[in-house]
């Protein structure tokens, strides 16, 4: 691992400067945060899941036509990625209603909705990342209205493939939340992960939760949760 000085250590991550100052480090913790890093914990293990879940996934979506930051998985919690400068949207996209959209709306948990429904928060720790709209987004120069376009059809893409194959290892894709980076020509690429911490599955069966939310909600055993999508993904060793 070639990697130089540590350039940022995140909720759930870490990210080193390589030689080539085109690409990153990413290290993986087993560090959990919930309620914008009020409640603090640890999943063992959790690390590990969510890099071989996400290289896992963003090399499913480059074949599908969704250009992403990933480059080469180091070893089981580091991999090495384009930087990009990242977009400050949080961008969710919901196929049934949970979390903060049944608090903010009293919609009943489960509410299968007839299309999926796309929105953003401002990526912004001090401010609790707020909910804005296009316009919003837009009025504080966060991106600009192509790129909205462009992360908006990407976001829709990856649901739908990533609910395809989810399906049918017997998982609901129920919402998830992407982030978005421009490289140094501005072309935009998927960019930090894709896992259990930043998407919401349900067992299509039994309807168990099968992600952060066992954490955030102390449901308990979040190891065997992050475990169980592991193994039905084929990625357990
Ligand atoms: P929400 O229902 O709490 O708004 O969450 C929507 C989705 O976004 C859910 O799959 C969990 C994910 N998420 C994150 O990845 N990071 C966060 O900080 C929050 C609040 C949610």
């Amino acid at each position: 691992m070639n990697h130089k000085e540590m350039l940022y250590e995140g909720k759930a991550k870490k990210v080193y400067a390589m030689e080539d100052s085109d690409l990153v480090m990413v290290e993986y913790k087993d560090d959990a945060t919930a309620f914008n890093g009020l409640k603090k914990g640890t999943i063992e293990g959790k690390g590990v899941v969510n890099n071989l879940m996400s290289n896992y996934m963003f090399q499913y979506l480059e074949k599908k036509g969704v250009p992403t930051h990933f480059v080469e998985q180091i070893d089981d919690r580091h991999t090495i990625v384009k930087k990009v400068q990242i977009v400050p949207l949080e961008v969710i996209v919901r196929n049934r209603a949970a979390g903060s959209f049944c608090k903010r709306y009293g919609a009943k948990e489960g509410l299968v909705f007839a299309k999926p429904t796309f929105e953003f928060s401002y990526k912004n720790d001090d401010l609790g990342d707020p909910l804005l709209n296009e316009d919003h987004a837009l009025a504080l120069n966060l991106a600009t209205k192509e790129e909205i376009d462009q992360i908006r059809h990407m976001a829709l893409t990856v649901n739908k493939e990533m609910g395809e194959l989810l399906l049918s290892v017997g998982i609901v894709l129920v919402d998830f939340k992407l982030e978005f980076g421009r490289l140094p020509d501005g072309k935009i690429v998927l960019a930090d992960e894709i896992s259990p911490d930043t998407c919401r599955f349900w067992d299509a069966k039994t309807g168990e939760k099968l992600d952060k939310d066992r954490f955030r909600l102390d449901l308990g055993d979040e190891q065997q949760g992050y475990r169980e999508l592991f193994k039905r993904l084929g990625l357990e060793k």
